[in-house]
């Protein structure tokens, strides 16, 4: 371990925690000290919302802190199917199933749908919850090149007949770009395939309410899975699969992760519910982030760095890991916390600043912020 741990400091890819001091928020504490904080998925910066800190700790002190059991034995509490009401409503589904994760919900819904026998198509950019739960199916997996639909066809068509499913992310979790989800629902439909997107980065953040991918594209009902997590923008825990009433009731008997694991506590329930509810209450928070994206992303081109999304994510391509870490750690030291990505999370050799925008960011922070990010990168690339 040892030896294998030095290899990874001598590669610039060794990786250690940090320490939050304070509430995930636009602002944080970080070694003592304020930082602007430009890498949390807390989208719309609702862990720390007054309004859901006062309904969570209501039901806290009514429900105390743990959920004593599984979600079919002890666990399951009014909280947590009103949550789950509220997300099929938010979702335009029948039904919706709450997974202690958004990890446990991928790797719960994959191996449950599909089985030895059947072909799981997965874009090659998908998030390694959904890498593992291909895995744990034993269906056979053909990775497509990412977000490719032609692929994807190629791929499908090489393989007449075969039952299975194709799953994406809808928002990619590093490079913060959208599905092809007209193209993939209409290859799913020609060939008779499921269709499951992960939205943990699209929840709250793309379409015009923020409801997601088939918001976006104007395909409400579309798809056949809709996977998501409450751990992002909603700022609670769990993850989530919204579909058909079938699917759900199928999915609570078969998906394992969801039967043999003790169920999220009442209070991470309700202040995901309470979410929701803000987010259809107060509209501008998901037009405030979408409208500080482009203009975060112009102000980095005007200083040179080439910056385009549609989401909250911006990538800034660094590429040399070694670089990636010296940028980070110049911004880190001048207030702006904002880590390098490095293999495995991106390619060997690909790495970048995955800059993740909130709602609450001020336009004169994000001007500093760029202004900064260019200079790190202009300094670290001097000879
Ligand atoms: C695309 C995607 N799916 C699933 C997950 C897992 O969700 P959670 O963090 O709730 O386990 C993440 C993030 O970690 C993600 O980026």
């Amino acid at each position: 371990m040892e030896e294998e741990l030095n290899t990874l400091r001598k590669r610039h890819l060794y990786r250690e925690v940090k320490v939050i001091e304070s509430p995930q928020s636009a602002h944080v504490r970080y070694r003592g000290r304020d930082m602007l904080m430009l890498a949390s998925n807390s989208y719309l910066d609702l862990c720390n919302e007054e309004r859901i800190k006062a309904y969570a700790a209501r039901i806290l002190a009514e429900y105390g802190t743990g959920s004593g059991g599984s979600r079919l034995t002890t666990g399951t509490t009014a909280l947590h199917t009103q949550t789950e009401e509220a997300l099929a409503r938010f979702k335009g589904r029948e039904a919706a199933v709450v997974f202690n994760t958004g990890f446990a919900a991928n790797s719960g819904i994959l191996p449950a749908l599909c089985r030895a026998g059947d072909v799981i198509y997965s874009d090659e950019l998908n998030h390694a919850s959904i890498i593992d739960g291909c895995r744990q199916s034993r269906a056979e997996t053909v990775v497509y090149r990412h977000n490719d639909m032609a692929d994807l066809e190629r791929k499908i068509k090489e393989r007449p007949g075969r039952q299975g499913m194709i799953v994406s992310d809808g928002v990619f979790s590093m490079d913060g770009d959208i599905v092809d989800l007209p193209g993939l629902v209409e290859l799913a439909d020609a060939y008779g395939l499921l269709s499951m997107i992960d939205e943990a980065h699209a929840t709250g953040v793309v379409g015009a309410t923020g409801r997601g991918c088939e918001e976006h594209f104007h395909m409400e009902g579309r798809t056949d899975i809709l996977m998501g997590t409450l751990s992002k923008a909603i700022g609670a825990e769990g993850g989530y699969v919204c579909g058909s009433r079938v699917l759900a009731e199928y999915l609570k008997n078969r998906a394992r992760s969801y039967i043999f694991s003790t169920a999220l506590p009442p209070v991470t329930m309700a202040a995901a519910k309470r979410a929701l509810e803000l987010i259809e209450e107060e509209p501008w928070r998901v037009g405030r982030l979408q409208e500080n994206v482009r203009w975060f992303c112009g102000q980095l081109r005007e200083r040179g760095i080439e910056a385009w999304s549609e989401t909250a994510i911006i990538p800034i391509r660094i590429g040399a890991e070694e670089k990636a870490v010296e940028v980070s750690e110049m911004l880190m030291e001048q207030g702006f916390f904002l880590p390098a990505i490095r293999y495995p999370t991106v390619k060997k050799g690909e790495a970048m600043l995955r800059a993740a925008l909130m709602a609450t960011h001020t336009k004169e922070e994000l001007r500093a912020a760029a202004a900064a990010i260019a200079a790190a990168i202009a300094w670290a690339g001097r000879e």
